[in-house]
């Protein structure tokens, strides 16, 4: 079954409205894209596996607990970048790749120009980011490309999803839990989430 969870929390979706207004600037974007994805990796990482291990305390040796599998963070080029930051504070040890994909305005195709991911993503917990899930072609095609790579427990983290996508993605991919922040209502005639927040690459880039 595949697994679709909407992180509900308020100060998501506080920060999420100032990421949607029109008048945020390119400041207020990120430092609220940041602090959502920072929020959401503790959602999204909840159900890591831990092992146990021997940690002394100043008064004794007792049982802690360390991740069982290394992380591996794979933002898509270039808006998951934005996501990033947030993921990396929490997830400090974390290994970074990248996807790279761009969308071509007339076909709304998406297309692959870079992949490299680092060693030893086939035992790792790998976490896909991109803010947003549109059409779910290049989130796809994406996961299509770091499971060529090896990664076998994937998981996808955005920020805004549409239900074509979420629909979409789960097609091709339905053993990756999907995580995002809002579910909206569709996409427009140009592939763009409503209400969404626009571009989401130039609005975090200021481009
Ligand atoms: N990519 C974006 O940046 N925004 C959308 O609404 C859809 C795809």
């Amino acid at each position: 079954m595949a697994e679709l969870h909407i992180v509900e929390h308020p100060v998501i979706a506080e920060r999420l409205t100032r990421i949607r207004a029109i008048e945020s600037g390119t400041s207020e974007f990120r430092h609220a894209l940041h602090d959502v994805a920072r929020l959401m990796c503790f959602e999204v990482t909840r159900n890591l596996e831990t092992e146990p291990c021997a940690v002394t305390t100043p008064l004794i040796e007792t049982e802690g607990c360390r991740l069982k599998r290394s992380v591996v963070l794979v933002p898509i080029l270039r808006a998951g970048v934005g996501m990033l930051h947030g993921f990396t504070e929490i997830l400090t040890e974390a290994a970074v790749g990248y996807v790279g994909m761009y969308r071509d305005e007339e076909t709304l195709e998406p297309h692959s120009y870079y992949c490299k991911m680092p060693p030893g993503i086939e035992d790792a917990e790998v976490i896909l980011i991109d803010p947003m899930l549109a059409t779910g072609n290049s989130s796809a095609d994406a996961a299509d490309q770091i499971k060529r790579e090896g990664a076998r427990r994937i998981r996808f983290a955005c920020l805004i999803a549409a239900p074509e996508g979420v629909e979409a993605f789960h097609k091709r991919h339905p053993d990756i839990p999907v995580y995002t922040a809002a579910l909206d209502e569709k996409l427009n005639e140009r592939a763009y989430i409503v209400p969404g927040l626009g571009d989401a690459g130039d609005r975090y880039f200021g481009t």
